[in-house]
């Protein structure tokens, strides 16, 4: 490569339109997944106050919200349920009644082209907060996978089009993918939260869920922040159990483990931008510290940088109108 003064790097960034000819990246609205909540009820939507602009939908309302999204052309959305009573074992989170299951058959009804995804977890389900079996103060982790599995053929018979595992219990994609082409649901494809760590940016998404641990933290089942390797063993892992889209979550303190997983590894990469990274935008945005728009796009633009190709994230339907 030529330097100084044959190369001049400030060449190529004089105006709008060259600059759109060497833009290495770019986000786009086929990138994204919108989160949503759903609760029991009717007619409410009832806003989340750390993530202003998000709701706990009834399933009507749900509906509603997702013929918006089918409109504005978002490709998917993840579910996320919200019991009417929890216990031990979080019953509702496999009875085919349960609120998850509602809302997949009605938005299938609805909207059947907008992809449904449902997040595959015990923790809105259990009284204790935790996101599977307890015994001695610990989750169990093979008497957990028995309730995934089943929660994942319930998703299945809704109508769910992804299951999406987040519970990060040892061995789970294997059992769900098995019990799925046991099933005749060879075709529904596991998005797997491969590499989730213990965050503390989960925090307002556990009042949007009403999930947070009664007891203890989850750092015996959700990875620790500081390893990146680990995250690539999780990921190898998963894609030999079966796992079709690898997840890594949080997205924006995690970039290095998003570049690595798809440098290592050719696979679909998705990345959760989470509910404490929108809250912190939001938040200094509604102070005027920050531009929000810019703020989000550059943010999401770097996900996207890192390897990600597709990006959950709350900011998705703002993300359209922006672009
Ligand atoms: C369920 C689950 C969590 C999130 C997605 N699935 C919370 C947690 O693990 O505590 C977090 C999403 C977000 O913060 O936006 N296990």
């Amino acid at each position: 490569m030529s330097t100084f003064p044959i190369y001049r790097p400030r060449r190529l960034r004089g105006n709008e339109n060259l600059r759109r000819l060497v833009r290495e990246t770019a986000l786009s609205i086929d990138d994204l997944i919108y989160p949503m909540f759903v609760v029991h009820g009717h007619n409410t939507a009832t806003e989340i106050s750390a993530m202003p602009g998000c709701y706990q939908y009834s399933v009507d309302t749900l509906v509603m919200a997702a013929k918006e999204l089918a409109a504005l052309g978002i490709p998917g959305t993840i579910l996320f349920g919200i019991p009417e009573s929890k216990d031990p074992l979080g019953s509702e989170a496999y009875a085919d009644d349960g609120i998850i299951q509602q809302a997949v058959r009605a938005i299938k009804d609805a909207v059947p082209d907008l992809l449904v995804m449902t997040d595959v977890c015990l923790c809105e389900y259990t009284d204790h907060g935790h996101c599977g079996v307890i015994e001695a103060g610990d989750v169990q982790n093979d008497p957990t996978l028995e309730l995934l599995v089943k929660e994942s053929l319930s998703h299945a018979r809704a109508g769910a089009d992804v299951i999406a595992p987040s519970d990060m219990m040892d061995g789970r994609v294997g059992a769900i993918r098995e019990a799925l082409d046991e099933n005749g649901y060879e075709n529904i494809p596991i998005m797997a939260y491969s590499a989730k760590y213990a965050s503390a940016f989960y925090g307002p998404f556990r009042e949007a869920a009403e999930s947070a641990p009664q007891f203890g933290d989850r750092r015996s089942y959700q990875m620790d922040p500081p390893n990146a390797e680990e995250a690539l063993r999780e990921v190898a892992l998963d894609i030999q159990e079966g796992a079709d889209i690898l997840m890594v979550k949080p997205a924006l303190s995690y970039l290095d483990v998003i570049l690595r997983v798809k440098t290592e590894f050719q696979v679909p990469v998705a990345a959760y931008n989470v509910s404490g990274e929108y809250a912190m935008v939001k938040a200094a945005a509604q102070n005027g510290w920050i531009d929000e728009e810019r703020v989000a796009l550059e943010l999401l633009t770097s996900i996207k940088r890192a390897g990600a190709d597709m990006i959950l994230t709350y900011f998705a339907k703002s993300v359209v109108e922006w672009l």
